[in-house]
C-alpha cells in the first residue's frame, strides 16, 4: 500500500486499541501517516474505533486479537502476513488491572496474580513472538512494551511511587521491563528497537483517578514507536525521559 508520496507507509499493530491509550495511539500514529491496525478482542468494539479514525481520515484496520487466546493471535499473524508480509511497529498495550490487587500484599489471591499475568505478560510474550518473524522483515521495527512507573524497582523502593501498591500489576510491569530488556538485546547491533514506557497516570477506564489525558498519554508510545534508527534500544521512558528500572 502506498501513501501520497510513492512509499510505503509504515504498517503498526496496537493491541487493545478499542479504547483509552491504545486507541489514542493508533489516532496519533495515524496523523503520522502510519497504516494502523486496530487490536481489539471484540469486533464490535474494534469496528466501532476503526470507523472513528477512518472518519478522521486515517488509514485504519480492524485486526481481531484476543493476547491471552493463542488461535486469535496466529490468525491475527496470517492475516497481516498476507495483506502486507511484514510488521514495522508492534505495541504491546493491552493491559489489566484486578480490582482484588487493591488490597495488602498478603491478601491478594492468586486468582488476580494469574489474572494480571495472563494478559500483561505470558499473553505480551506470545503476541511478541508470533510477529517476531514479521517484524524482522521490517527495514526497521520497533517493538514498544507498555509497562508502568508502578514496574519500576527503583521508585518503589526509593519510595517515590508512595502508598499505592498493587502487588499483581506492579510485579507484571517489572517482568514487561526484564523482558523488554531480553528483546532489545535480541535486537543489538540492527536497525530494529524494543523499548518499554511509562504512559502517565491517565484518565482511562483502568485508572478512573488518572490526572492526564489520552492524549498526553500516547505521547511516548508514539515517541518510541518512531524513534531513528540510532535510537535508544532497551530502555525505559516517559515523554522523552528515561525512568530508573
Ligand atoms: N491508565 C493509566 O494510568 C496507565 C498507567 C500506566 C500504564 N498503563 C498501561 O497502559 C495500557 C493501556 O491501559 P488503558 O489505561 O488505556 O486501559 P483501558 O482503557 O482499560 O484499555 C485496556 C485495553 O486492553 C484490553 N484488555 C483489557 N483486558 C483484556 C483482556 N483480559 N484480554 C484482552 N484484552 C484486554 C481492553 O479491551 P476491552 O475493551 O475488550 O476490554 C482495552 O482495549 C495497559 O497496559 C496499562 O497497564 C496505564
Amino acid at each position: 500500500m502506498n501513501n501520497l508520496e510513492g512509499y510505503m507507509a509504515k504498517i503498526a499493530l496496537i493491541t487493545g486499541a478499542n479504547k483509552g491509550i491504545g486507541f489514542e495511539t493508533a489516532r496519533q500514529l495515524g496523523q503520522k501517516g502510519f497504516t494502523v491496525l486496530v487490536g481489539a478482542r471484540d469486533r464490535q468494539r474494534g469496528q466501532k474505533a476503526v470507523d472513528i479514525l477512518i472518519s478522521e481520515k486515517i488509514n485504519a484496520q480492524l485486526i481481531e486479537i484476543d493476547p491471552s487466546n493463542s488461535d486469535s493471535i496466529q490468525k491475527a499473524v496470517t492475516a497481516v502476513e498476507s495483506q502486507f508480509g511484514l510488521l514495522d511497529v508492534l505495541i504491546n498495550n493491552a493491559g489489566t488491572m484486578s480490582q482484588a490487587d487493591h488490597a495488602s500484599p498478603a491478601s491478594v489471591p492468586l486468582t488476580a496474580f494469574r489474572e494480571t499475568y495472563e494478559l500483561n505478560v505470558f499473553a505480551l510474550h506470545e503476541v511478541t513472538k508470533a510477529f517476531w518473524d514479521l517484524l524482522n522483515k521490517s527495514n526497521a521495527a520497533r517493538l514498544v512494551n507498555v509497562s508502568s512507573a508502578l514496574g519500576s524497582l527503583t521508585l518503589h523502593s526509593n519510595g517515590s511511587m508512595g502508598d499505592f501498591k498493587v502487588i499483581a500489576y506492579d510485579s507484571s510491569k517489572a517482568a514487561v521491563n526484564m523482558m523488554t530488556i531480553h528483546y532489545a538485546y535480541q535486537w543489538k547491533g540492527t536497525p530494529h528497537k524494543a523499548n518499554t514506557i511509562h504512559p502517565g497516570s491517565v484518565k482511562t477506564d483502568l485508572n478512573i483517578n488518572g490526572e492526564i489525558t489520552v492524549e498526553e498519554g500516547a505521547k511516548t508510545s508514539v515517541e518510541l514507536a518512531t524513534i531513528a534508527n540510532d535510537g535508544p534500544n532497551g530502555k525505559f521512558f516517559h515523554l522523552g525521559k528515561e525512568l530508573p528500572w
